[in-house]
Order: structure tokens, then C-alpha cells, then sequence
């Protein structure tokens, strides 16, 4: 069996532990996708995670697929400037213009590396805050109380990180504008940066207080550290200005991926020109890849870009987010569930639980066990939701009005079953 196989040459079977599926025997084995489809062996499902959030306008969208091969007709690597990466920034440039200067890189786990050693070459300073439960990718700066799979996992704090970098890294309640000023205080002048998921979608997901955001703005520009907006999910997902056009505000850096690369790999940290010309080789900072600006991710980025400036894909997208939020409603809400349901644009997740989510506590006290139950019923109707309650549902372009129907019919029937398993 291929996860034998996969077992005998990879940890756990897997290149990366949210593909594990932890309430599964075995992990799904993808063979091919399309539009709102991943074709794998448990047959063709509908796919919700879409690559934890990369993919806005549905698998091998023909437009993105266009340009990757035209770009392969020219060759794929040069490790030189082109003239597609200058527009490409400058596109970016335009839509989110707090990135005044940016640097193209592969993941969203280097953008934000690069963006913290940034601020701290910028501040010569050297504590980080982070909160609770944000997720930014897999390095040893940031991986304190991260969620996504970490919390899944129940490793939020890795081993293998040495303390004195715990120790420089103070994680604080997310949406918590007292715990975090009294945070700042205790810090005072040794604060590099703050960064956050201005909308959490690595722990479930979590939509903060506008206070809470404006607060992490004005500490940080009263104690003269920088603000990092990780926008790694969010940016290009919650319109073209991300969370900080629809939240109207600017922080110092932003770090980008997942939707601006169309499915390939990247990674973009940017800002403030005076912070990024200290970036190598203006500045002292050191960045450098053998694969930054991969012309394949900017030629795949520049056509995703290209479309969602039609305003189109977030029309479709987040109508079906907003329809399948109200399908998770109701289909709780007949069988008796207390379900809350979060969305916001083409995110959304639910939670077992009475009240409401706007910490990760909240989340932490919803019935876990009820979602995976429901995540895999759902799958044996066709549907592939967020794989852990500590991820997100994400709908792309292709989630037309005829998918979200089915899904929700799904849905009804997978509550139907719950309901007869657990005996409610
Ligand atoms: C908010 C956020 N930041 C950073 C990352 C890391 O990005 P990558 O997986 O491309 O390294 C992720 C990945 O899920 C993320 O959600």
C-alpha cells in the first residue's frame, strides 16, 4: 500500500504534518485537480482546503496554466533580474502600496524570517511579539504557541529551538488589547517587532476587534518598533489591499505567499523603502536564494493577478463562502448542533460550541472530536473541508452556485449522520 511505502521513506508518511490527517488511517492520496475538484483515492472531492488557501481561483485554472507554460517555452531559471518580476512588484505595489519596497522569495516561512531579522536590523533591537496560536510558518523565530498544524499536532512550541530563542520571542493572547499593552510595557525599548495574522486562519478562524488591531499600531509606533502584518493567507484573498486595505491600516512590513504565487511556490516581504533598503545588497540585512523570484511563481503570480483585478474570482468566491457558512448554520442548527460558524470574504470555519470565537481560547474549548467526525462523514459525501479544526475552509472562483448546492446538501446529510453516530 503506497502509505507503507510512504511510511518506510518519509516521517509519519508525509512531507508535511497537516497532510497527515490525524483522525484518518491513512492520508489522502492526490492523482489530479481541477477547478473546485482534488481527484484522489478516496474519488473526487470538493475541495475546501485548495492547498491551505493557495489556490483563489480553483485548481489548474487554464489562464495561470497559460502562463506557466509560455514561461517554460522561455526557459524556467536564469537567477537574474527580469523585466516580469519589476511588474509583477509594481502590480503589487499599486494594490497594497505600504510595500513601497519588496524582496520576491519561495515560502511564506522565509518572508517572515526575513521580515523579523529585517526588524530587527532596522531596530538593532531583538524581542519579537507574537500571538497565540498565529501561524508563521516553520522557523525557529516563530514556531512559540504557533497553531495550523503545530497546534493539531499538539507541538505548538517544537523541540530543537534553542531557549535563548524562545526567550526573545513573548507570545500574547491574540485579540487581546490588554494583554497586549501591558505586554509592550513589560518589553519597552528591548521590542523589535510585533507581527500577527491581522485575520487568524491558522487556528480555525479567528476575525479580531478593529481596537485590537489599531492598538497593535499605536504601541508599536509609540515605542518605535515595527508592525508586521503576516498577510501570507490573507493578502490577495481578502481583496487586492488584503487585511490592511480592508482594515485601513498601514503596518511597516507585510509579508505575502500562498495566493500571489497561483499555486507555485513563493514567499514576498516588503515595506517601508527606509526599513527595506537594509536589505542586502543596499543594506546590512542579509537575504539571498538561488530560487527568489522564480520566473514559473512570477509568471503564475502575474496571471492569478490579472484576474482577481477583475473583481470577478472574489465575487464568486466569497458569495460561496457566505452561502456555506449559512449551510453550516442551518444544517446544525435542524439536527440540533450548537454550532458558530466565522467567515469572512472566501474564508470560513465552524465550531462545536454554545457562545462565540474571537480567541483562541474560544476555539480551544469547542468539541474537537465533534468537527473531526464531521470532516469525515462529509468526506464520504465528496466534500474535503479544513482537515483540523485548527485550519480554515477556503472557496475559490470555481465554486459555482451548482458546487455550493451540492456541498450543502452534503452537508445536511453528513449533520443527518453525525447526529445517529453520537446519539443526540
Ligand atoms: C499566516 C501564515 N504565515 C506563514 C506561513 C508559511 O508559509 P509557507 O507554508 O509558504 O512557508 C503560513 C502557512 O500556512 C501562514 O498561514
Amino acid at each position: 500500500m503506497l502509505f507503507e511505502r510512504a511510511r518506510r521513506v518519509f516521517p509519519g508518511g508525509v512531507n508535511s504534518p497537516a497532510r497527515a490527517l490525524k483522525h484518518l488511517p491513512t492520508p489522502l492520496v492526490a492523482k489530479g485537480a481541477s477547478g473546485p475538484y482534488l481527484y484522489t483515492d478516496r474519488g473526487r472531492l470538493v475541495d475546501y482546503c485548495l492547498a491551505f488557501g493557495a489556490v483563489i481561483l480553483g485548481h489548474a485554472h487554464p489562464r495561470v496554466k497559460k502562463a506557466v507554460e509560455e514561461q517554460l517555452e522561455r526557459g524556467w531559471i536564469y537567477a537574474l533580474l527580469t523585466e516580469q518580476e519589476v511588474e509583477f512588484a509594481e502590480r503589487i505595489k499599486r494594490h497594497m502600496p505600504s510595500l513601497e519596497k519588496m524582496r520576491i522569495v519561495n515560502t511564506g516561512t522565509e518572508a517572515t524570517m526575513n521580515a523579523i531579522r529585517l526588524a530587527r536590523g532596522f531596530t538593532k533591537r531583538d524581542v519579537l511579539i507574537k500571538f497565540d496560536g498565529n501561524f508563521h510558518g516553520s522557523h525557529d523565530y516563530v514556531l512559540v504557541k504557533a497553531g495550523s498544524g503545530a497546534a493539531t499536532w499538539g507541538v505548538p512550541t517544537s523541540a530543537g529551538i534553542p531557549q535563548d530563542v524562545v526567550k526573545l520571542t513573548v507570545v500574547v493572547p491574540y485579540n487581546d488589547t490588554d494583554a497586549f499593552t501591558k505586554a509592550v510595557r513589560e518589553v519597552g525599548d528591548r521590542l523589535a517587532a510585533v507581527i500577527v495574522e491581522p485575520v487568524a486562519g491558522n487556528y480555525g478562524l479567528i476575525i479580531p476587534d478593529l481596537e485590537f488591531l489599531k492598538a497593535l499600531r499605536e504601541e508599536t509606533e509609540r515605542v518605535g518598533a515595527l508592525l508586521i502584518f503576516d498577510e501570507v493567507i490573507t493578502g490577495f484573498r481578502l481583496g487586492l489591499s488584503g487585511a490592511q486595505g480592508r482594515f485601513g491600516i498601514r503596518p511597516d512590513l507585510t509579508t505575502l505567499g500562498k495566493v500571489i504565487g497561483g499555486g507555485f511556490p513563493i514567499g514576498i516581504f516588503g515595506g517601508r523603502a527606509d526599513v527595506m533598503d537594509l536589505v542586502a545588497p543596499s543594506g546590512p540585512v542579509y537575504n539571498a536564494g538561488t530560487y527568489n523570484a522564480h520566473p514559473v511563481s512570477v509568471a503564475a503570480g502575474l496571471a492569478v493577478l490579472a484576474e482577481l483585478e477583475t473583481g470577478e474570482p472574489y465575487r464568486m468566491a466569497d458569495e460561496a463562502a457566505q452561502r456555506l457558512a449559512k449551510a453550516v448554520e442551518d444544517a446544525a442548527g435542524r439536527t440540533g448542533f450548537d454550532v458558530v460558524v466565522k467567515q469572512i470574504a472566501s474564508m470560513f470555519q465552524f465550531y462545536f460550541k454554545k457562545g462565540d470565537v474571537k480567541t483562541p481560547q474560544d476555539v480551544r474549548e469547542s468539541d474537537e472530536r465533534l468537527y473531526l467526525k464531521l470532516h469525515e462523514i462529509a468526506l464520504r459525501h465528496g466534500v474535503y473541508l479544513a482537515p483540523s479544526q485548527y485550519e480554515v475552509n477556503f472557496t475559490s472562483a470555481a465554486h459555482t452556485r451548482e458546487v455550493v448546492e451540492q456541498t450543502t446538501a452534503a452537508l445536511e446529510e453528513a449533520f443527518k449522520e453525525l447526529k445517529r453516530e453520537v446519539g443526540r
